[in-house]
């Protein structure tokens, strides 16, 4: 009986400094205590197999508790990617299994769903791209003051981070002639990432999402263009809205428009002091972008808008600080979770 105690404390001593506690089940000693119950009278048998059953059990949580602790150990270690700041301990991470979809992600999927409802054919925007592209196809001149507005990260090559998804337009127009051709439209958005080389704050992040949409027909109007925008955006917040438009300039749309929203009451909106939150910038596609596309402009006309994703998505829940989409904060990622 002894024995039985000896050996115990011996081997729950080794599991607890053991980095396979189980193997230590297999000590030869345990098998050796296992084995004297054949040899002893019946009488004793039943006293014996009880203190031996309570070892096992006792062998049995030592060893749980061992592997609980190293797998702990094992997930801190892992998780490289995890902000210090945020998992100040194992228990705050979350398993790979319980991950989710990136707030982003989720209204992205939303907003490519409702336009394509409304049948616009919904592609990716580029994330690297050229000066052609950016600005050229766009009616900007060379060496435009216009052009510096955009704050451009560009390679040592001198290709572009674009700075706004109509990088798209040339390319969405080109594609899109013999569709015009045949007597049908053109009417595609474009939504992805955007970098601009900028101040941060609170509204402003180097890296952002935008949204941006062309339609092409013979007969295309503003008109059209705002029945649009104002459809999209009742669809996205579930409401009806005030909208409101100023004269703004982009080089590549005449006229050019600003869009806003007024806030509604349900996303913190006051009754009394009207709120106008500008969405986008939009407007008739300028005729030397239509050319520059090989589309005749007295025979085609367009409307083209673009917008941030992040603005939208904020609105939405509330969100007061742009740099938490990026910042990998599993705090932030959680409550969309
Ligand atoms: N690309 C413009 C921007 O990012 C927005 C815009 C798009 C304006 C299309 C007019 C037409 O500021």
């Amino acid at each position: 009986m002894q024995n039985i105690d000896e050996i115990g404390k011996q081997l729950i001593t080794q599991i607890a400094g053991s980095d396979s506690p189980r193997d230590v089940l297999k000590a030869p000693e345990l098998k050796q205590l296992y084995g004297v119950i054949k040899t002893l009278p019946s009488g004793q048998r039943a006293v014996y197999g009880k203190r031996i059953n309570e070892l096992k059990i006792a062998l049995e949580s030592a060893v749980n508790a061992r592997e609980s602790e190293l797998e702990s150990a094992t997930v801190e270690s892992l998780d490289i990617t995890a902000p210090w700041d945020v998992n100040s301990g194992p228990q705050n991470l979350l398993l790979t299994e319980n991950g989710s979809q990136h707030p982003l992600t989720k209204e992205i999927e939303n907003v490519s769903d409702i336009f394509t409802r409304m049948g616009f054919e919904v592609i990716e925007s580029r994330q690297i791209d050229d000066d052609h592209h950016m600005f050229g196809t766009l009616n900007f001149p060379d060496n435009h003051p216009a052009r510096d507005g955009y704050d451009t990260f560009r390679t040592e090559e001198g290709f572009i981070a674009p700075a706004h998804t109509s990088t798209m337009q040339n390319r969405i127009l080109q594609d899109g002639k013999k569709k015009l051709e045949s007597g049908g439209q053109i009417g595609v958005v474009a939504i992805g990432r955007c970098f601009r080389n900028e101040d941060l704050d609170a509204t402003h992040e180097h890296t952002f999402h935008q949204c941006e949409g062309v339609f092409v027909s013979e007969t295309a109007t503003l008109g059209q263009m705002l029945g649009t925008l104002r459809s999209f955006f009742e669809a996205y917040y579930g409401q009806s809205l005030n909208i409101r438009t100023q004269p703004s300039y982009f080089p590549f749309v005449e006229p050019g428009l600003e869009f806003a929203i007024e806030k509604p009451a349900s996303l913190g909106g006051s009754s009394k002091d009207k709120e106008w939150l500008e969405m986008l910038g939009c407007g008739m596609i300028h005729p030397n972008v239509l050319i520059a596309a090989g589309i005749d402009p007295k025979k085609y006309r367009g409307f083209a808008w673009g917008g941030g994703i992040e603005r939208l998505v904020m609105l939405k829940y509330g969100i007061e600080d742009i740099r938490h989409f990026e910042s990998g904060k599993l705090q932030f990622l959680r409550e969309f979770a």
